[in-house]
């Protein structure tokens, strides 16, 4: 699969959800050379239409689809649909880029941030590449640069999460229990644990045994093994707020060699996929709202020296958790694959 002028039949598993309807309009926007597009749901879903490039697309039931033929497929459908039909696809033939977390810690499974680790997404023996979680996957244009020059030693995180991260579902949990509120009805939590609108919770995934939840030791997990570094310590906390697109993250790191403010903008200044947004001044920084919705890069600002310790770094992670931190990156991967990567 490694020529320029080759065409590839690609599937989109979960075309109909949050993230499959963006690996879309991305595939469209970069013109990435899909020959034959096959978009597969549930049967829910089965029978609808899907615009691609102008041209209407029938969507499929999963199910019943032969994946014979499929040359590269994007798994976004949940983790117990890529347990399920990820090992299939692949054994008929197809890379998978899978966005669930279900094969991201297996060591004989790459994961890849494509300007970051690209160089893993060749080694896979299971046909299979994960993309990394959201929260994980815009952090590391920002850190990876500044470990290798500085070396990290200790990351303290707490994460800003946008709805948009639970599916469409988050959306409209989101905008229905606004409009209600401010309509004075009463609303009642489905998708999330506690009431979303006007609030946020501290509670993403489920509880683990030592007191973090899943989507916390994500981000532990899935730093050492895209920077390739086990011993990096990571104390993360994530918190769902009532943003609909944009995760942000307030990220103090510890490294070996002292770091200043000055030295780090310009090591993210020629950091590939990050812009760096940081004046002090009102707006000098960026939000999920005013910069990072619907668009590419991963913004950082507040860029600071930590004071209370002598090699320590804060810094402020802004990016469209739809977009680089799962369909851009997924559709970036498969452009990798497609360039023989
Ligand atoms: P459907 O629309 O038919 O339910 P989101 O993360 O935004 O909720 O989207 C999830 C995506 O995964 C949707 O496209 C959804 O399709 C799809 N999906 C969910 N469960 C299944 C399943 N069992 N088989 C195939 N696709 C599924």
């Amino acid at each position: 699969m490694s020529n320029q002028n080759r065409s590839f039949t690609v599937a989109i598993v979960g075309a109909t959800g949050a993230v499959g309807e963006t690996m879309l309009s991305i595939l469209a926007e970069r013109d990435f050379p899909v020959g034959k597009l096959v978009l597969l749901a549930s049967a829910r879903s089965a029978g609808t239409q899907v615009d691609f490039k102008g041209e209407k697309v029938d969507v499929l039931d999963l199910e019943t689809f032969d994946p014979t033929g499929v040359d590269i497929a994007l798994f976004s459908a949940g983790g117990s649909v890529s347990k399920e039909y990820a090992p299939k696809f692949a054994a008929a033939g197809a890379v998978v880029i899978d966005n669930s977390s279900t094969f991201r810690y297996d060591a004989d499974v790459p994961l890849v941030v494509s300007e970051v680790n690209p160089h893993a997404a060749k080694n896979r023996p299971r046909g299979i590449i994960a993309n990394p979680n959201c929260s994980t996957m815009q952090l590391m244009p920002v850190l990876a640069p500044i470990h290798r020059e500085y070396g990290i030693e200790r990351i303290n995180v707490a994460t800003y999460q946008s709805v948009s991260g639970a599916g469409r579902s988050g959306l409209e949990e989101l905008g229905r229990q606004t409009a209600q509120l401010l309509a004075f009805q009463d609303i009642e939590p489905k998708k999330f644990q506690a009431q979303i609108a006007f609030n946020l919770i501290p509670h993403i995934d489920e509880f683990l045994a030592n007191g973090y939840t899943k989507e916390e030791m994500k981000l532990v997990w899935e730093t050492r093994k895209i920077l390739e570094d086990d011993s990096i310590q990571v104390n993360p906390t994530a918190v769902r707020v009532p943003v609909f697109y944009g995760h942000s993250e307030a990220v103090n790191i510890e490294t070996k060699k002292k770091i200043s403010p000055e030295q780090a903008r310009e090591l993210l200044r020629a950091a590939p996929g990050v812009e760096v947004v940081d004046e002090h001044k009102a707006g000098g920084y960026p939000t999920p709202v005013t910069h990072a919705s619907g668009r590419d890069p991963v913004f950082v600002g507040r860029i600071r020296e930590d004071f209370s310790h002598p090699r320590g770094l804060n810094l402020w992670v802004v990016a469209d958790n739809i977009r680089k931190g799962a369909a851009l990156n997924a559709v970036q991967l498969a452009e990798l694959v497609a360039n023989g990567g």
